[in-house]
């Protein structure tokens, strides 16, 4: 219930429609059970007339059916309403009569304020239904950019762990169940006022009658609760298989290559049904549930009709209640049962919803730990250094490195090398505080980096990272995501530098060729190229290079290196490469132990002397120009 209150807390900001909005219903209800009350007098007067008609001398039939005989204005007239009327018909109708007269001018007139009433009714209708479906809508566009905006915040352990599937669903099928949250919440507005009124003017007529109806109410209650707990636990188990079936989609559909090179087109298609299936069994009982609370609801509240009618019958047949009061009373509950089986339903809905609001508010709730300070402040240009002081780094499977200290001078070009897996790449994460260190701190310019803006770190960073990554867009776009903004002759000069500028061109879409998903209407070596484009774009001081060049041939590695070379003078970069002749120009190399943690930093020709595994790689290596350093672990 506490999610539900947040849910319905969403719609405060929508405060001023939503003051409107009730106005609206409370003004509808008003309306909507006016002509009852108007219908009760017509009705009443009806019948003087046509008691006067039958009781008149034959001579005055003419004037009888010329137009409908007065209606009670003498004492002995009055004295007819004692027995038939209540006290509230009785002063509507001698009020009705005063001020529109007896006969048909009375009838015109009731007639009038009916259509009248309608009229108002259809207005208002429109405006109940507009508000309600744009509060609604509303509400579930801005919790869904609210949500999304949320996860992007997040830390990357979040997106590592978590399946994106659930996130999905989180995005676009949870937040969707929050307009029903506002639909309900409008309902629960809207319902009772209109209740209300209906009670009143039931009340009014025939209090007795009124609590005879309302007997069923009580024996509704525990067959419906249990039946909407049923509701809410099925919709949570359904919520967990759509997530599953969103998982499996996406994932099927992003490795199809994989898919069905292995030959498991099958599996997987058997496998999505399955889940779908799944899902149909849970959507099937929520609506076993909902079919079973439809009449069930019915027939309890058929019996209060039947009980009503008994007791209804037997007052009118005393001369206790007139029949028209009677008739209204049945015509007021007949109404009333239609916002009352909207209300229960409504409960029901609610039970649908309350699992999703509750995922909702869970991924609300969640707060990265990796955030920027209160008071950060902007990272100045590189002047000096960027230290990595005693970092031990720990993703929750023991650590990858101890204690690990290096510094990095401003302008310095430093490789990186060492085997698979010693955390080569996670160095660039912790710099780009992807991750933060278990122990320790990285520093730059003495200023650590938890003390700075996340926009002014990475503004000051030009990432190339080992597994491509390019949007489903035009290349133009792709490379413009480096800098945006920039011109067309800066993203061309920027693939001229990285060696892609005559493929593109070579394209009959030329720049704005779409890369496809992931990049997968291009080669492995192009898509790489275009990401060093964007960085080359990017301008930045300090230069990522995770492996930027591995998936070229050696020509193509030999030009962008030119260019990365070129790009590098004035800046500070960090190159990491299995390729040693990729690293061997560096200032500075730093060589990982296959154990984990820094051997031993220096130049290649330091190295060769006081690093035992550079050597040995090095050694190893000898005339085998383009072998990696995994190869000469193999060897
Ligand atoms: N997000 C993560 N969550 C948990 N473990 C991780 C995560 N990222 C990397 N690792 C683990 O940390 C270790 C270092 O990974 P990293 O990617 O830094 O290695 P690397 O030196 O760049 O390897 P490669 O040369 O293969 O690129 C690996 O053992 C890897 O399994
Ligand atoms: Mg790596």
């Amino acid at each position: 219930m506490r999610y539900l209150w947040r849910a319905i807390k969403l719609l405060l900001p929508l405060k001023g429609l939503l003051a409107l909005y009730i106005g609206c219903t409370l003004l509808l209800a008003a309306v909507s059970s006016a002509p009852l009350g108007v219908g009760n007098a017509l009705l009443y007067n009806l019948r003087l007339a046509a008691q006067d008609a039958a009781a008149a001398p034959v001579e005055l039939g003419e004037a009888a059916s010329a137009a409908l005989p007065a209606a009670p204005q003498g004492a002995h007239k009055a004295s007819r309403l004692t027995p038939d009327q209540d006290d509230v018909s009785k002063w509507a109708n001698t009020k009705l009569v005063s001020w529109f007269g007896t006969g048909m001018s009375l009838v015109y007139a009731l007639c009038l304020i009916i259509l009248a009433c309608l009229v108002v009714k259809g207005v208002l209708d429109f405006l109940v239904s507009y508000l309600q479906g744009y509060i609604s809508t509303k509400l579930q566009m801005d919790a869904t950019v609210r949500v999304m905006r949320h996860a992007l915040t997040l830390d990357m352990g979040f997106f590592d762990s978590e399946k994106m599937g659930d996130l999905a669903v989180r995005v676009y099928g949870d937040t969707s169940t929050l307009r029903a949250t506002a639909k309900v919440t409008l309902d629960m507005l809207e319902k009772p006022p209109h209740i209300l009124f209906l009670i009143a003017v039931a009340v009014c007529l025939n209090w007795q009658l009124f609590l005879i109806g309302a007997l069923g109410i009580p024996l509704i209650v525990v067959p419906f609760y249990t039946l909407t707990r049923k509701l809410y636990k099925n919709t949570y188990k359904a919520i967990g298989t759509q997530i599953d079936i969103s998982q499996a989609g996406g994932q099927m559909l992003g490795g199809l290559r994989l898919v069905r090179a292995y030959n498991a087109t099958d599996a997987e298609g058997r496998n999505f049904a399955r889940l779908i299936y799944k899902y149909m069994g849970y959507a099937m009982r929520k609506i076993v549930i909902r079919a079973i609370q439809r009449p069930l609801t019915e027939v309890i509240l058929g019996l209060s009709v039947v009980l009503v009618l008994i007791v209804g019958s037997g007052q009118v047949m005393r001369g206790e209640k007139s029949l028209e009061s009677f008739v209204i009373f049945l015509i007021a509950l007949g109404t009333l049962a239609h916002p009352v089986r909207g209300l229960l339903s409504t409960l029901s809905d609610i039970a649908e919803f309350v699992p999703s609001a509750e995922r909702t508010f869970e991924l609300l709730d969640r707060k990265p730990k990796i955030v920027e300070k209160p008071g950060a402040v902007e990272l100045q240009p590189l002047q000096r250094e960027i230290v990595f002081e005693s970092v031990t780094l720990d993703y929750g499977r023991g650590p990858i490195f101890q204690g690990l200290d290096l510094a990095i001078r401003k302008g310095e070009r430093v490789g990186i090398v060492g085997r698979t897996g010693v955390g080569k790449s996670s160095l660039l994460w912790l710099l780009l505080r992807f991750y933060e260190p278990k122990e320790g701190r990285i520093r730059i310019d003495g200023v650590d980096i938890r003390d700075v803006t996340f926009h002014s770190l990475r503004e000051h960073m030009a990432l190339v990272a080992q597994d491509t990554f390019l949007f489903h867009t035009t290349i133009e776009e792709n490379i413009r995501y480096g800098r945006p903004g920039a011109t067309k002759e800066e993203i061309v000069a920027a693939a001229k530098a990285a060696a892609i500028h005559d493929e593109i061109v070579s394209f009959p879409e030329g720049y704005q060729t779409v890369t496809g998903h992931g990049g997968a209407a291009l080669s492995g070596g192009q898509r790489q190229r275009l990401s060093v484009a964007r960085a080359i774009l990017r301008d930045a001081p300090i230069l990522l290079l995770d492996e930027a060049t591995s998936a070229m041939d050696s020509e193509r590695e030999a030009q962008v290196q030119a260019a990365l070379e070129k790009l590098a003078q004035g800046r500070t970069s960090i190159v990491i490469a299995h390729r040693l002749s990729t690293i061997r120009g560096c200032d500075r190399i730093v060589v990982f132990a296959d154990t984990g943690g820094i051997e031993k930093v220096g130049t290649h020709d330091e190295l060769l002397s006081v690093s035992p595994t550079y050597k040995r790689l090095w050694d190893r290596l000898a005339g085998r120009k383009d072998a990696t350093v995994d190869d000469a672990a193999a060897d």
